[in-house]
């Protein structure tokens, strides 16, 4: 009995705290932001190799090199609602929402792969 109570209680502190760090986001919805916002710099497979990057110095960031990746949340989420100074990397925190901008970086997330899985085809 004291055992069901308690594992309840464990169980809610989870959801709750769940619910806390922001519900979890849709990757799928940011694929279409990042296509339309961030490929022409970044490229489709988030290396940085957009079709704008040439013309530009510093070039993007490769979302997927291990420096970017082990990045925690809360910095990418920074770098993306602020932009980056001295370089040519936007503010977004005027062209898309909080969850907007969760959704795309939750894409970004999902082009790293660390297995010999072949990358998916690059958009049409
Ligand atoms: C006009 C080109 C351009 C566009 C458009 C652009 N970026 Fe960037 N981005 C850059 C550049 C340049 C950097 C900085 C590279 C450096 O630090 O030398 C950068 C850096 C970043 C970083 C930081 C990487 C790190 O390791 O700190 C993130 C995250 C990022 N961009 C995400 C996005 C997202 C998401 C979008 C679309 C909503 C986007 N960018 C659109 C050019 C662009």
């Amino acid at each position: 009995m004291t055992r069901t109570v308690l594992l309840l209680i464990l169980g809610m502190t989870t959801i709750l705290a769940g619910l806390a760090a922001g519900a979890p986001r849709n990757p799928e919805q940011g694929r279409m932001i990042y296509e339309e916002h961030c490929l022409r710099c970044h490229g489709s497979h988030g290396r940085g190799d957009g079709p704008d990057a040439p013309f530009l110095s510093p070039r993007p960031a490769s979302l997927i090199s291990a420096g970017t990746s082990a990045k925690p949340d809360a910095d990418l989420l920074a770098v993306i609602m602020n932009g980056k100074p001295r370089t040519a990397m936007p503010a977004w925190k005027e062209g898309l929402t909080e969850e907007q901008r969760r959704d795309v970086l939750a894409y970004i997330r999902t082009l790293i792969r660390f297995g010999p899985k072949p990358l998916t085809p690059p958009p049409p």
